[in-house]
């Protein structure tokens, strides 16, 4: 078994964990899972989010509006989230970002919310979590004129991309993806990202691993995703493991 498996992005509040959400969240430290990121995706969420990380000491919290969620959003919305960002278990904006693959909200109003909320980010020194789907100029746009410490959640684009978001600053996280058949650009990405820049992640309940697809995903699995990198890489798994671990620390100030 591994230890000191860092997972920076999970869904914990989302429904298909209801059944037996307490009953896993306390099995995962003893499956060699050290630390957790719960993602907010709106007002709702963000609010679950920190509870469950006060319920849980190795679970800590982002919290913002995803594109996807963001539609609705009103001004009271992102003032109601405002004072929980002071919270010392709130690590980062996020989720936050792009996303011109499902369409469910209308561009202009997706990158007027991402913005507003890369501004808050840099006002709070905090990192942001982004998501970007199909969005991969739009979202270097905005990340290089804002400039926020932050991560590319589950990272699609290709290795010339990588290599301008580490220019930036950026982290790259990467998850079950990799370990799909035809997975050939997230595995290069794999490969040639900074050992210093790489974060490991869930997106779970999605994005579960082989030989897991399609099944609900959880941050014991990352160990299939963790042998995939270290594979391509060609280092030890444990080595990969806590490297991707100090990275995060470092990048949401956590130890
Ligand atoms: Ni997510």
């Amino acid at each position: 078994m591994y230890r000191g498996i860092f997972d920076t992005h999970a869904h914990y509040d989302d429904a298909r964990f209801d059944e037996d959400r307490d009953a896993l969240l306390c099995s995962l430290p003893q499956k060699g899972v050290a630390r957790v990121i719960n993602c907010g995706v709106d007002l709702a969420s963000s609010k679950t989010t920190l509870s469950l990380a006060h319920k849980y000491d190795y679970v800590y919290a982002a919290i913002g509006f995803h594109p996807e969620d963001c539609g609705d959003a009103t001004d009271a919305d992102f003032e109601a989230l405002l004072p929980l960002y002071g919270d010392p278990k709130v690590v980062a904006v996020g989720e936050i970002g792009l996303d011109y693959y499902w369409d469910t909200v209308p561009k202009e109003t997706q990158k007027a919310v991402f913005e507003r909320q890369l501004i808050l980010a840099n006002e709070l020194h905090k990192p942001v979590i982004v998501h970007d789907r199909e969005a991969h100029a739009d979202t270097l746009a905005l990340l290089k004129k804002h400039r926020p410490q932050g991560v590319l959640h589950c990272f699609s684009g290709s290795v010339e991309s990588m290599e301008e978001a580490v220019k930036l600053g950026l982290y790259i996280g990467l998850g079950g993806a990799v370990t799909f058949k035809n997975a050939k650009k997230p595995l290069a990405v794999a490969a040639a990202a900074p050992a210093d820049r790489l974060l490991l992640e869930t997106d779970c309940p999605y994005m579960a691993p082989v030989p897991f697809r399609g099944k609900r995903n959880d941050s014991s699995l990352i160990a299939f995703v963790a042998e995939t990198i270290a594979a391509v890489r060609g280092v030890e798994v444990q080595q990969l493991i806590d490297q991707c671990r100090e990275n995060a620390n470092r990048l949401f100030g956590i130890d």
